[in-house]
């Protein structure tokens, strides 16, 4: 485990157990990848685990991820990440919850604040409502709200950045030109699909829900199959559903020219960021083009610990808009450096964990990239 922890720079892992109803045993995972840039924020996943190594490992590499994440959004937030196991022989819905999320909050609260819990795969706002009644240390609670309009948010302002780069132009004028094509029609990619459509874009989508099809068909938007969702032909390919998806084999049927969705994680590996590079795809990063749920939640949740709603002022939705220049430099780094952009960001995000958010408060500066660059290698023939 320790050479794991080193070659992913993980602070800390906390372990623990408990034998809960029935005698089943109960066991969790918190990560803490880095906390240089303030307490540890990062969600919980509550899943079956074939062996606890794959547990250890999912929470490893997401509280990396997080990290990233704050860093890149210049959110004061290190990156945590916890993961529960289910024990095995037990459905989901046999888990006694309230059991379950007493005994976690009881885990966070152990830990004085250096990690904030917040909701994730397996988990919903009613579990973090009972962690909640165990520690303050948790941001998506129901008094918190939703983070998918913020999300959706970034999204849009990503997607815009990625046009304006991609095609050297002031985008807003021209989406009702451009095809989107959306995978995922819930929380985050409904919303980015309404406002595109708002804007007069050519919107496709897929999502496995026909109510939710239903729903879009009537604002106009062409439904397809999810099978063939990634491989349609369009300006901009909006990943909102799983992560992983862009792969060895998709990658050769892809037919865009941009990919910027909401999607945690979507390049199955870090070859295929190389890849996208070679093949003229302009693609931005997940952890960059979806920061606004996180932007949101450590917003909210500072304000809750001020306990006056209005001692801190909500600024998220700025924050959530300044990922437009974030991205806008990260491709123009790319660029400039020939790296794929993948690899830039990370570079980024490392070199402000190592100096904190003032001493690398531009970007590019060691880099002396001109804001007034144009065109790009990513540039439509
Ligand atoms: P969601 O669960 O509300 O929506 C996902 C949608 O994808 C569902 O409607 C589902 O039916 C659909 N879907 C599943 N498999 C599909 C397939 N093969 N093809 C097409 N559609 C499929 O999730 P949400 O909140 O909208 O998040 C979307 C993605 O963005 C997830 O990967 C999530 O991790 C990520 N994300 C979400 C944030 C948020 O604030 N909600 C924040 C950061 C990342």
């Amino acid at each position: 485990m320790f050479k794991r922890m080193q070659s992913m720079q993980v602070q800390a892992v906390h372990s623990f157990q408990a034998i809960g109803p029935g005698n089943h045993d109960y066991r969790a995972f918190i990560a803490i990848h880095n906390t240089n840039l303030g307490p540890a924020l990062g969600g919980c996943r509550c899943l079956h685990y074939a062996h606890e190594q794959l547990a250890l490992d999912d929470a490893m590499r997401l509280a990396q991820g997080m990290s990233y994440k704050a860093a890149l959004a210049k959110v004061p937030q290190g990156g945590g990440k916890s993961v529960i196991l289910l024990p095995n022989k037990l459905a989901p819905a046999e888990v006694d919850r309230e059991f379950l999320f007493s005994w976690f909050g009881q885990c966070v609260e152990q830990l004085n604040g250096q990690y904030i819990t917040a909701m994730d795969v397996g988990t919903q706002v009613s579990d973090m409502d009972i962690i909640a009644k165990q520690t303050v240390h948790v941001a998506s609670a129901s008094n918190i709200g939703d983070p998918a309009p913020a999300t959706a948010q970034g999204v849009m302002t990503g997607i815009k950045a990625a046009l304006d780069f991609y095609f050297s132009t002031n985008s807003l004028a021209e989406y009702s030109s451009k095809r989107f094509v959306i995978q995922g029609l819930g929380h985050v990619g409904w919303r980015v699909a309404q406002q595109l459509r708002q804007l007069g874009a050519d919107v496709i989508a897929a999502d496995p829900d026909k109510e939710k099809c239903q729903q879009a068909h009537a604002l106009g938007i062409k439904i397809v199959d999810a099978e063939d969702v990634l491989s349609q032909t369009c300006d901009v390919l909006v990943p909102c559903a799983l992560g992983g998806v862009i792969d060895d084999d998709i990658i050769n049927q892809l037919d865009c020219k941009i990919i910027a969705g909401s999607a945690n994680n979507q390049l199955a590996h870090e070859g295929i960021a190389e890849e996208l590079a070679a093949r003229k795809i302009l693609y931005t990063p997940d952890y960059i083009i979806n920061a606004g749920g996180l932007i949101f939640a450590s917003d909210q949740y500072h304000r809750l610990q001020a306990c006056d709603k209005n001692a801190v002022e909500t600024s998220y939705s700025d924050k959530v808009e300044s990922i437009y220049q974030t991205l806008m430099e990260v491709f123009k780094l790319a660029k400039v450096q020939g790296k794929n952009i993948n690899q830039v960001a990370n570079e980024l995000a490392l070199r402000r964990l190592a100096l904190g958010l003032d001493k690398s408060d531009t970007l590019s500066s060691s880099n002396k990239v001109s804001m007034a660059t144009k065109g790009n290698v990513y540039d439509a023939a």
